[in-house]
């Protein structure tokens, strides 16, 4: 009979694109009792979670919710609630999870067009404005942080502010941002925002952050079909987080106390010493790589405090660098991808990965592996 062992990973130092490190507290949290997931002390824990999303998020949004899943299922929710057959949709595609967002919405029926960066770069407002105009769009989609590239979308405000006046919902990821940059959902008037819990948020992957603002919430009500998805129809879900709390689906009761204690760390330590903290390490990381030849692939003021693209001299073998980091000495950082693969890597630095010594760390290794 085969016997197996017992579980033993390696202490990772988490480097990469995600997960992130997950606070030790976060951890021990999720080894609390398991309750029902209607018992009150239950319903309490899912309203300090809404209400400490909605800090984080900056919104006053009331439908704001942990999704079941990771980012990808909030990512779904973000869109097959607000995409019926036949509408018009407009994806800004600048890395891989603009490609994704296509995928999804032509899965749900939608007619999508696309407007591109190369992947590194970000879009003017004015350009997508001019791609506004072009169709009645129901929906443009877009991503905040680019994990696959380390580019951070600026001028949010201008774009949502276009698309409203063009009639278009704005669908806005934030996977890597949520957390670890400022992010304002209320004033820059985004209607639809999705994200993860294991990046900036250091809670392991599992529960994908969702707020739903005004505008959202009557393009819902309007609806003419079902939303093609049981499972993430939040006219359904809705009922559970809402009032009534109605039974839906069992919530992943250990994932909320993991994101509850996840959020209370973000409300302990303050927005604005946390975005500063990230963005300390980040330079810290940012100087320590072009000391070591490695420039960074985006313009400074484009990048994500979150995750760094460090490009690689040609010659490098790229794949043996990373096998070393982790087999020698435990830190993982990622590969590029794409029109990206082997040209650059992806260093995360995230949540309770974002220390002085962890960039300190990564750095030493890098120049003796170099
Ligand atoms: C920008 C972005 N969007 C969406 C996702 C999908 O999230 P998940 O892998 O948690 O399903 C990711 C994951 O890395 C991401 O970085």
């Amino acid at each position: 009979m085969t016997t197996y062992t017992d579980l033993n990973p390696s202490t990772r130092i988490l480097l990469g694109p995600g997960p992130s490190m997950a606070d030790p507290r976060v951890l021990r949290a999720m080894s609390a009792p398991l309750i029902g997931h209607l018992d009150p002390q239950f319903i309490k824990i899912m309203d300090e979670v809404q209400e400490m999303l909605r800090t984080v998020f900056q919104t006053e949004n009331e439908l704001t919710i942990p999704v079941s899943g990771t980012g990808s299922a909030a990512m779904e929710a973000a869109l097959c609630n607000f995409i019926e057959e036949g509408d018009k949709v407009l994806v800004a595609v600048n890395g891989y999870f603009g490609e994704r967002l296509i995928d999804m919405a032509q899965r749900y029926g939608a007619k999508v067009d696309r407007i591109d960066r190369p992947w590194g770069e970000v879009f003017d407002s004015a350009e997508i404005e001019t791609a506004l105009k072009k169709e009645k769009y129901k929906l443009l989609a877009l991503v905040h942080a680019e994990t696959s590239t380390g580019a951070r979308q600026p001028e949010i405000q201008a774009i949502t502010k276009a698309a409203h006046e063009n009639g278009a919902l704005v669908v806005l990821d934030t996977v890597t941002s949520l957390g670890g940059l400022p992010l304002e959902i209320d004033a820059w008037d985004v209607d639809i925002a999705y994200s993860g819990t294991q990046k900036a948020l250091s809670c392991p992957p599992g529960l994908g952050p969702l707020t739903i603002g005004p505008r959202g919430r009557e393009a819902l009500k309007n609806r003419k079909s079902q939303v093609a998805n049981w499972y993430l129809d939040l006219t359904l879900v809705e009922k559970y987080w809402g009032d009534n709390r109605t039974y839906h689906h069992t919530a992943p009761i250990s994932m909320n106390y993991a994101l509850r204690e996840a959020l209370r760390l973000v409300v302990e330590e303050g927005l604005e010493n946390r975005f500063a903290r990230h963005q300390k390490h980040a330079e810290l990381l940012w100087q320590g790589l072009e000391d070591l030849g490695l420039p960074l692939l985006v313009e400074k003021d484009y990048r994500l405090p979150t995750l760094s693209t460090p490009q690689l001299p040609s010659g490098l073998d790229d794949a043996s660098v990373r096998k070393r980091l982790l087999s020698e000495f435990n830190i993982e950082v990622a590969g590029g991808f794409g029109p990206l693969a082997g040209k650059v890597w992806r260093i995360g630095l995230m949540g309770y990965s974002s220390r002085k010594e962890n960039v300190t760390l990564l750095l030493a290794t890098l120049k003796e592996i170099l």
